[in-house]
């Protein structure tokens, strides 16, 4: 059975240690030759753990590592966040969580190796992929390409984090082995000569150990460069050859990425993945000389409101925890998966070697009913405020994460449909100091009614952002707060108080409370509490709405009780014997005012989700007018499940586009499961401002026509029984040229499938009273 080391790597980096320390000469290699990879011309297998330093408290660094060591991992694979350290251009943090070479150094003390990933994108479920959010104030700059610009704000970033570790690479006395350029950047492009500008960075910025790219199977071609290492992520078994052997035939053979388990998202069950599988994977690949990382070995916690968001099948931010259902849970918890595969490392050690104690568990402690009695109002917060014509978005006013205040006054009575586009992505509106409503991009709610009696009238919206997108083409759309304009039946509102809240550095703590219950707006609510000892504990936030903590001063992230998270982690180390403090800011206030601190963490329970209609708003009794000369397309549509497309004859231009179903392939009353539209270039449109304006029958929650057109596959719009002709109105928020459709079927087996149809299209179609 083929072995690995282990301990050995324990003693080497001891020796490393000592001998750096007393002549700083160059004492380790680590190289790629003959298919293996060497550690000072010894054979070595990686069993690497995916460990990111902002996710856990610094306090429990050195316990994750022993943790990890002792579960059989040799190398921390780490990614390196960009806008954790370059808050403001050219302004860089690397104190406190933001240590990393404290961090690396730690790994080395504990006798592991580390694998760098320092991006600049590193996708990670953390906002914008780790880039900053002032990349976003450039008009038109394109990320993650050969745009001078930007490749110019890469280098002033990779040259500062060479000054920071580069003395900790092997070939310095240090613990880093390897070094990685971007991120699966195959999934995204292919230019080479931006990956190349990027590794040449890399050395220059003092990185002198192996480079090496990871990207999934597919797209290994796209995403490798030259004078690198191709290894592949998400790959297992005898694929993990047959990709490999492509590039660099015999090995070695890497999978930078092996996923035991997934992150969540919010609003959908917690993900759970049992150890059976994941363990005989990995065992497979110890077996076969494959070195891996286990992603994520440990995931921990956003505590900064650094969690990013997927837009593939409509918008879906993450939540705070990133617990990930891995080996190492959240707060350094051993799940079964940790158990079992420490129980297939250890038989794979060389015979003289033992995996080291599992360490304790920490202690858990329980905070019993906290009253929070004192309350302060959300301007507490304020501190520059800027006035403007348009509503400013978060990255015009050199804002990262949190929230932003939009203030103006109504001065006519008015009643109708307040818009404001677009929302980004969760805004609360207050008329005169009272929530009126609350507009959620997860359901594509970006309108409201609007009733305004007494004037003057201060509307204020506050909005949040949920999470930039981290992954695909999105990333340069992700622009947070209001991103261009609030009307009101159709009349934009001008003038406007534009007031920053990135919250999660707030000084909760200062601010003047008062025993005066702010109720329904946006607040902060306090209270203190005497601990005899100190220990991990978990904050019921269940019946809380939405919002966001701090203990002593210190973010634990964000809330909401949609789920499947309903309790924030407080890590024990940030708690005091004696007297602490807990501050809660109600974004959305349900009027609840206490909180216990639990033993255990809730992370598996869906709440009620109330931005979710579950009655359709549209009037069954009105009939549009859709005359022949409107059509743009008849056509049938096969059995097969996937998308079909369908292209017109020359592009039409349009606003509002009809799908009138004819029949279905088997006769069952009908179900679709999508709708994109392509524009006159072949692109297919984002939806974020469409709207469903007619619908002729549909079952309501379960089946509402807006469905067709939410990107998410997994929902469906479904007809009425009785609907002879089913028929569908969107309006594309604007006129567009469009060249085609593409169409799916339900994956639901009990609706039928479309077969023939015509689509219709014009500005806009009438709709007249039954
Ligand atoms: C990809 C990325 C990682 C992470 C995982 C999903 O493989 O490389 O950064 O986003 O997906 O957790």
């Amino acid at each position: 059975m083929p072995k690995f080391f282990l301990m050995l790597c324990t003693s080497l980096l001891f020796a490393l240690l000592q001998s750096c320390a007393s002549s700083g000469v160059q004492t380790s290699r680590f190289e790629i030759k003959e298919g293996n990879f060497y550690l000072d011309e010894q054979p070595i297998q990686l069993i690497c753990g995916e460990m990111h330093y902002p996710r856990i408290p610094k306090e429990y660094w050195r316990d994750r590592m022993k943790r990890a060591k002792a579960m059989g991992i040799n190398t921390v694979s780490a990614y390196v966040f960009w806008n954790y350290h370059e808050r403001q251009p050219g302004v860089f943090d690397f104190e406190g969580q933001a240590d990393i070479k404290r961090f690396i150094q730690i790994a080395q003390e504990e006798g592991l190796f580390v694998i760098l990933r320092p991006g600049p994108y590193v996708c990670a479920e953390w906002d914008f992929g780790g880039y900053p959010s002032w990349l976003l104030k450039e008009e038109g700059m394109v990320y993650r390409s050969n745009d001078e610009r930007f490749l110019q704000a890469c280098q002033n970033y990779i040259q500062r984090l060479g000054e920071e570790l580069s003395d900790l690479t092997l070939s310095n006395g240090g613990p880093i082995l390897m070094v990685q350029v971007e991120n699966e950047y195959g999934s995204y492009g292919a230019d080479k000569v931006y990956l190349g500008k990027l590794r040449d960075m890399l050395k220059k910025a003092g990185f002198n150990v192996p480079l090496m790219t990871c990207d999934g199977a597919g797209q290994m071609e796209a995403g490798r460069v030259d004078g690198t290492l191709s290894t592949v992520n998400g790959a297992v078994g005898e694929d993990i050859f047959k990709s490999v052997d492509r590039f660099h035939p015999g090995g070695p053979y890497f999978v930078a990425e092996f996923y035991p388990a997934w992150f969540d998202v919010w609003g959908t069950p917690h993900s759970y993945r049992d150890y059976k599988k994941p363990a005989e994977q990995l065992e497979w690949m110890v077996n076969n000389n494959v070195s891996v990382s286990i992603y994520m070995f440990h995931g921990g916690t956003n505590f900064d409101y650094t969690n990013g968001a997927n837009t593939a099948y409509g918008y879906a931010p993450q939540p705070t925890s990133y617990d990930y259902d891995a080996p190492l849970g959240e707060y350094g918890n051993m799940y079964p998966k940790y158990w079992a595969f420490r129980e297939m490392l250890q038989q794979h050690l060389y015979k003289d070697e033992q995996l080291p104690e599992v360490p304790a568990p920490n202690p858990v402690i329980e905070i019993e009913e906290l009253v929070l009695t004192e309350s302060a109002p959300l301007s507490a917060a304020f501190e520059k405020t800027v006035e403007a014509e348009r509503p400013l978005c978060m990255e015009e006013m050199e804002q990262d994460f949190g929230y932003i205040h939009y203030e103006t006054i109504l001065n006519e009575k008015t009643k109708g449909t307040l818009t404001i586009k677009d929302v980004r992505d969760y805004a609360v509106v207050l008329l005169n100091g009272k929530q009126v409503g609350s507009l959620d991009r997860r359901h594509r709610q970006s309108s409201m009614e609007i009733d305004v009696k007494d004037v003057p009238a201060k509307l204020e919206i506050i909005v949040e952002n949920v999470g930039r997108v981290n992954y695909g083409a999105d990333i340069l759309n992700n622009r947070k707060g209001i991103t261009e304009k609030v009307s009101i039946n159709g009349t934009e509102l001008l003038g406007w108080k534009c007031t920053s809240l990135p919250l999660y550095k707030a000084p909760v703590g200062s601010f003047n409370y008062q025993n005066n219950h702010i109720k329904g707006q946006p607040a902060f609510h306090r209270a203190t509490f005497t601990l005899d000892s100190t220990g991990d504990t978990f904050l019921d936030l269940s019946s809380w709405g939405k919002g966001a903590a701090w203990i002593n001063g210190r973010s634990l992230g964000k809330f909401w009780n949609i789920g499947p998270q309903q309790t924030l982690y407080v890590p024990g180390p940030w708690l005091k014997k004696g007297q602490n403090e807990l501050v809660i800011f109600a974004f959305e206030d349900t009027g609840a005012r206490t909180v216990k601190g639990l033993k255990e963490p809730i992370l598996d329970q869906l709440g009620a989700d109330k931005n979710k209609r579950e009655k359709s708003t549209l009037d069954y009794g009105l009939k549009p007018v859709l005359e022949s000369g409107d059509v743009v397309l008849k056509a049938e549509m096969s059995n097969e499940q996937g998308w079909q497309e369908f292209q017109f004859d020359s592009p039409v231009t349009m606003r509002h586009l009809a799908l009138e179903a004819l029949s279905t392939n088997d006769g069952k009353s009908l179900g679709v499961c999508e709708l994109d539209v392509i524009d006159k270039d072949g692109n297919v449109l984002t939806k974020d401002t469409w709207k469903v304006v007619y619908v002729s029958s549909e079952v309501e929650d379960k089946g509402f026509a807006e469905y067709i057109i939410d990107g998410n596959l997994g929902t469906q719009w479904k007809a009425g029984e009785n609907d002879q002709r089913p028929c569908v109105i969107v309006d594309l928020g604007e006129i567009t040229s469009v060249k085609g459709v593409r169409l799916r079927h339900s994956y639901n087996e009990q609706s039928g499938r479309l077969k023939e149809l015509r689509l219709y299209g014009r500005p806009q179609f009438f709709l007249l009273k039954d």
